[in-house]
């Protein structure tokens, strides 16, 4: 319940002025984005780094409306891979097509994602279209297997949630055509015609399509902190004589690091997803709706400076 009216409210503008405006939950946004700007984003980087993780960077924004906000993120985009190489960190980035005018559009959004592309491929870095809500899932992967003509798995990869009914068989066209996965529960609120409402249905599905990728997949990332799953697919790895160099973990900046960095010492690929930038409203809410006792957390934590 909680869930859903966290996510109903990050596309409320009246409670994107609130929030924004208010230095409380500024100061709790501050728990799970990095900072403002690329330089602080870099900075987050190198810290995970030496810590032995991975990072991918993403400047937060969704749903442009103009054809200049559209350029501006594929800019954004293309100002972050070079400032990786620059600083020698070991990250890549993650972009999401409303962000770069899908809805203005398949021709305008191609061509900006070409542009962050050609230049991911002239540096040897990868770029991983994110998965948005599921009136963008179709129009995603068609755009991806258009771009997969023209750029190889390790120049673009991208996302598939488990919570839709669909997932199975789009893992099955990935893996066929040898495309680098990134599995996730999926974050956003969709209708059971689609999705399942069980959660217990969610995680059966993430095992199994683990699995799959595990097996069969080309260096899949496996996105999540559910260490009931995260224990499973290191056991399945182990009993099936797959190398740990060849998938990763993946978790999100602020949450787990714990488990970030045990996994790591333990010789895991783990990679953190890093967001920045001045839009990070609804990417908030979507993880108070993800753990609504977060806000309990970090109000807790605030009352205690
Ligand atoms: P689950 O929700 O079952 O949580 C398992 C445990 O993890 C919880 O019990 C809690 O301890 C901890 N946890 C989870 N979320 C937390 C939070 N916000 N704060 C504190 N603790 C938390 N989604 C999407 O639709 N499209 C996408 O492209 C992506 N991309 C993406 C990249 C990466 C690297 C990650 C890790 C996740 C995404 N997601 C995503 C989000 C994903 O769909 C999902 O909403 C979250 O990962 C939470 O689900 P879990 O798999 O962690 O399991």
């Amino acid at each position: 319940m909680l869930r859903q009216v966290f996510i109903a409210l990050s596309r409320q503008a009246w409670a994107y002025r609130l929030i924004l405006s208010n230095p409380v939950s500024r100061a709790m946004a501050w728990r799970f984005v990095a900072g403002e700007t690329r330089e602080a984003a870099l900075d987050a980087v190198r810290a995970l780094n030496a810590r032995g993780i991975r990072a991918t960077l993403d400047y937060l924004g969704e749903n442009v409306s103009t054809r200049e906000e559209a350029i501006a993120a594929a800019d954004e985009a293309i100002a972050e891979l070079r400032a990786i190489a620059a600083a020698g960190v070991d990250a890549n980035v993650s972009i999401k097509l409303t962000q770069l005018g899908l809805d203005l559009g398949d021709d305008l959004c191609r061509e900006q994602v070409r542009r962050v592309l050609d230049c991911a491929r002239e540096l040897g870095n990868f770029v991983r279209l994110d998965m948005e809500g599921s009136p963008y899932t179709q129009r995603t992967l068609d755009l991806f297997r258009d771009l997969r003509r023209d750029y190889d798995a390790d120049t673009v990869g991208t996302v598939i949630q488990t919570y839709l009914r669909r997932s199975q068989a789009d893992v099955e066209r990935l893996i066929a055509d040898g495309s680098r996965v990134r599995l996730v529960k999926g974050a956003y609120n969709e209708p059971p015609e689609i999705a399942y409402p069980d959660k217990a249905d969610v995680d059966r599905a993430y095992r199994i399509q683990m699995e799959l990728l595990l097996a069969r997949a080309h260096y899949p990332a496996l996105a999540t902190h559910d260490e009931r799953l995260i224990g499973r697919a290191q056991g399945f790895a182990a009993a099936e004589g797959i190398a740990e160099s060849r998938f990763e973990f993946q978790m999100l900046y602020g949450v787990r690091r714990d488990l970030q960095e045990r996994l790591a010492r333990e010789g895991y690929n783990v990679r953190c997803y890093v967001p920045y930038g001045t839009q990070w409203y609804p990417y908030f809410m979507r993880r108070l709706a993800e753990r609504p006792a977060n806000i309990f957390f970090i109000l807790g934590n605030l009352a205690k400076r």
